[in-house]
């Protein structure tokens, strides 16, 4: 890691496409991060090391893990993580990786077992990541098995999900997740008032940014692309509010047509996400939330958790996922077209709606802050030739 970073801080071609971005223009001077954050894969691996390392990272969700044994794996910033509940009722995380040969311990993406072994030479640890079997390993000399444990991550539980911060974690999960804790308890705690139905996963062409930047344009996109979601949505009282590391979209619900109107009932509609790559969709009685993992500079995958209130009947479940399902395809598409269109020659960087794409800018503001940051670049757009900034 640090060695890595050293290279990094080297790279002059990494740098200067680093330098040239002002993430601290005023919103009506703002301008998008440029397309070579989107399409160049050192951006994309100096943001594993500097955000999804360095921040809390859902992973799976809690109820998977209440009970001794109970486990769950996941990756992160392309670390195979395992989290594990303890006999003492603790959770903990660890690394996936043996000690023996590299391996992953445990496979499965969850289940149950008293300890946790390698799939490939049946090597065993404990539920506390301590190495205990060795199968035919006696008359090796110079191995202490002692410092041969699984190495821990921190870990710490929130609403629907456990998360774990790869990096030591300079700020709780709760303090990390502020304001969205105490806006949830307000609400009654909406997410204990809705079960688990079924995970659907997306794997989408296009950088993680660009889902998330369609995720946070405010509403933006709604009318043209979702026309059938636009009926439900008051759309001129949609409010965006940035606040640490969330952005909170809300909008009062209004009576619709069709689908769409049959399921999206009641007051509010509120969107929230929290940096990098979290989402909360919540609807009365109706609640989807969205972990947007990268796979390549080009690839991202997107899991759904959809949740109901107890007692949903199966008609209006049905009728509920069609719609979700249909936004995420009219998402989809035109994450994938903008990733492909980011490449033309005639593009490079975009502007802003003051009215509408706040929460857009304050996740490139994040984003530029924390990359350059990390590499103590100081922002100097001043490329007028290329098109991003005046
Ligand atoms: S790699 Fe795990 S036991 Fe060999
Ligand atoms: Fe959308």
């Amino acid at each position: 890691m640090g060695t890595t970073m050293t290279r990094w801080q080297a790279d002059e071609r990494l740098r200067s496409l680093l330098a040239d971005y002002d993430p601290e223009r005023p919103l009506s001077r703002a301008w998008t991060l440029p397309k070579e954050w989107y399409l160049d894969p050192a951006v994309a691996e100096l943001e594993r090391e500097v955000i999804f390392a360095r921040t809390w990272q859902a992973v799976g969700r809690r109820e998977l893990v209440q009970d001794t044994g109970q486990y769950l794996t996941f990756d992160v910033a392309g670390e195979p993580v395992v989290v594990v509940r303890g006999e003492d009722g603790q959770l903990r995380a660890f690394i996936n990786v043996c000690r023996h040969k590299a391996a992953r311990v445990c496979t499965a993406e969850h289940g149950q077992s008293s300890k946790l072994r390698c799939h490939y030479h049946g090597w065993t640890y404990d539920l506390q990541g301590r190495l205990r079997g060795l199968p035919e390993f006696a008359g090796v000399e110079d191995f202490d098995r002692e410092t041969q444990g699984l190495p821990p991550v921190a870990v710490a539980e929130w609403g629907p999900y456990v998360w774990v911060h790869l990096e030591p974690p300079r700020q709780s999960l709760e303090e990390f997740l502020t304001p969205l804790p105490q806006w949830v308890q307000q609400r009654g705690d909406p997410f204990r008032q809705q079960v688990w139905h079924e995970r659907r996963s997306y794997d989408v062409a296009c950088n993680w940014k660009v889902y998330v930047d369609n995720y946070l344009d405010g509403g933006y996109h709604v009318n043209t692309v979702h026309p059938d979601l636009a009926g439900v949505l008051d759309y001129k009282d949609y409010t965006t509010t940035c606040a640490g590391n969330t952005v909170l979209q809300s909008s009062p619900l209004k009576a619709g047509e069709g689908a769409a109107g049959r399921t999206r009932v009641g007051d509010l509609a509120a969107y929230w996400w929290v940096y990098p790559n979290v989402m909360f969709n919540l609807y009365p009685g109706v609640m989807d939330c969205n972990i947007v993992v990268p796979l390549e500079v080009d690839r991202c995958r997107v899991i759904f958790d959809l949740y109901f209130a107890p007692g949903t009947p199966a008609d209006f479940i049905r009728e509920s996922l069609a719609v979700t399902e249909q936004v995420q395809r009219e998402d989809m598409a035109v994450c994938e077209e903008v990733q492909r269109n980011l490449r033309s020659r005639s593009y490079r960087a975009g502007r802003f709606s003051v009215q509408r794409e706040n929460g857009n800018y304050y996740f490139h503001q994040l984003t530029a802050r924390a990359l350059q940051g990390a590499l103590g670049v100081t922002p100097h757009p001043a490329v007028p030739a290329r098109g991003t900034q005046p």
